[in-house]
């Protein structure tokens, strides 16, 4: 029961976070849509219609059952301006005897948007439909009042953007760091992170200065090879990414449950989302003199299981690797990427071409291509499940990524990566067919063959 009610929750949180952005200065954020209205002042398509999209629509909107709430039909402006049982929604120029204002101030009962009961709009939203009646409550010129809002409503990612757009240099880095920290903060408030910023990233780590500035230097240099491997268009933020390095696993753990709100596996070591508007990456990765304990004691399970003297225990992974893998893997799942492509990908551009931790995904992806490769393979481009292991996953998905990257193969890579993250990863049979010219069965055939003789010496 109680997560129906928390859905709306969460928009309203979403909007006070774009909003929060707008406060910055006078809205003149222009929607992408091409006939975004232009207004200098308040505007219904830009300011109150993303609100009434994220938060309210549903339930005025007659058609669906039980969903015209108090009459009041908000799917189209010409309905909406004329009210529900108590009249019009809003009085021009008026708007503290407008019902829209009053309803979601909680000066008339019920509060809106109904639900649970910790569900408000922020005040900056609350401000921008004020702002907008008491300036005549008008349509934007030029727009359709027979159209649905969401025809013209900028998308609260779009209005978020403007905002951020519209920022000097100087603004748009008070804003990273004033968001980082926060986060930062709900991992560990008793840790005070040093900061770093660069044209791409801002960093956040305990890292002595010197040694902060030598890891933000390059995360710089290796993103000329996330952008060869995954297109310019993949790895255009709109703003400084957060790289966060926390020397404890605790801390990380911490992170990403408050932060992504998810449980970490027991293996993880980074994390990213470079969706959000405020993107980042997140990795763990402890001191280099700390590194025997504290790895030994953050996975006392790991070498219990090997199967095999571990090359990746040798060469422990240096922080710039770890974040770069992230990086990518963040960027590609992004756009769109499933997730065996995603993690493929940062492994490939990651990690040296004959490190450990190379060495033991290519024995892994061996492994797999023995005990049956088209099973194995089918099963990772599925997404994994329980017949596949955590190694087997990784390991398939860097072979497969290693070999669809491979002289043979590379020239229609950016075309797959392409239509692939375009499908959201369904449909791999068509994309397969369409870029490759093959059904799938060939497909895994042809790359098992060449994981067979680049892994095994074909043997
Ligand atoms: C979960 C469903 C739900 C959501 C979400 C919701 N409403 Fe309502 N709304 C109702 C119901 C039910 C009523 C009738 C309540 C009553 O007055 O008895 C109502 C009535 C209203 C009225 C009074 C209409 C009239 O003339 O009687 C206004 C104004 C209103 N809502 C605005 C909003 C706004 C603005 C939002 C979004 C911020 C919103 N509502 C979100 C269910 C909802």
């Amino acid at each position: 029961m109680t997560t129906a009610t928390s859905r709306p929750c969460v928009f309203a949180l979403g909007l006070a976070a774009a909003w929060g952005l707008l406060a910055a200065g006078p809205a003149r954020a222009q929607s992408g849509k091409a006939d975004a209205p232009k207004a200098e002042g308040p505007s219904f398509a830009r300011d109150v219609a993303p609100i009434l999209v994220a938060n309210c629509v549903g339930c005025h909107s007659p058609g669906r059952p039980g969903a015209n709430r108090g009459k009041l039909d908000m799917t189209s402006f010409d309905k909406f301006i004329k009210g529900g049982n108590d009249g019009p929604a809003a009085e021009p120029g008026k708007p503290e005897e407008s019902h829209l204002v009053l309803r979601v101030k909680g000066e008339e009962t019920p509060r809106m948007p109904q639900g649970g009961n910790d569900v408000r709009l922020g005040a900056p939203a609350i401000a921008a439909m004020e702002a907008w009646i008491k300036a005549g409550a008008k349509l934007d010129a030029g727009l359709n009042p027979k159209a649905p809002f969401k025809s013209y409503a900028a998308s609260l990612d779009d209005v978020a953007k403007a905002n951020t757009a519209k920022l000097s240099p100087e603004e748009r880095d008070a804003k990273v760091k004033e968001a980082g920290l926060e986060r930062w903060k709900k991992a560990n408030p008793e840790l005070k992170p040093e900061i770093e910023t660069s044209e791409h990233y801002a960093l956040f780590s305990t890292l002595p200065k010197d040694r902060a500035t030598r890891l933000i230097k390059s995360m710089e240099s290796s993103l000329g090879a996330i952008r060869r491997a995954l297109g310019a268009e993949m790895t255009n933020w709109p703003e400084k990414v957060g790289l966060y390095v926390f020397p404890e696993r605790k801390d990380y753990v911490e992170f990403v449950r408050t932060v992504k709100q998810r449980e970490v596996d027991e293996h993880e070591d980074g994390d990213a989302d470079l969706k959000t508007t405020q993107p980042y990456v997140v990795v763990y990765s402890p001191p280099e003199a700390a590194t025997e304990s504290a790895a030994t004691a953050a996975a006392p399970r790991r070498k219990g299981r090997s199967r095999r003297p571990e090359p990746a225990e040798a060469g422990r992974r240096s922080t710039t690797s770890l974040l770069t893998e992230n990086v990518t893997r963040g960027a590609a799942a992004a756009a769109g990427a499933p997730r065996w492509l995603a993690e493929g990908l940062g492994g490939v551009v990651a990690l040296e071409g004959r490190s450990g931790p190379a060495q033991k995904l290519r024995m892994d992806a061996l492994d797999a291509f023995r005990r049956g490769w088209p099973t194995k393979a089918t099963e990772v481009l599925a997404g994994g499940g329980d017949n596949v292991s955590p190694d087997e996953f990784h390991g398939v998905s860097f072979g497969l990524v290693e070999c669809l990257t491979s002289p043979m193969f590379r020239p229609v890579f950016p075309q797959f990566l392409k239509e692939i993250s375009k499908q959201g990863g369904a449909k791999i049979d068509d994309v397969v067919k369409d870029v490759y010219g093959v059904d799938r069965g060939e497909f895994l055939t042809q790359t098992g063959e060449w994981i067979a003789s680049a892994y095994g010496g074909d043997q």
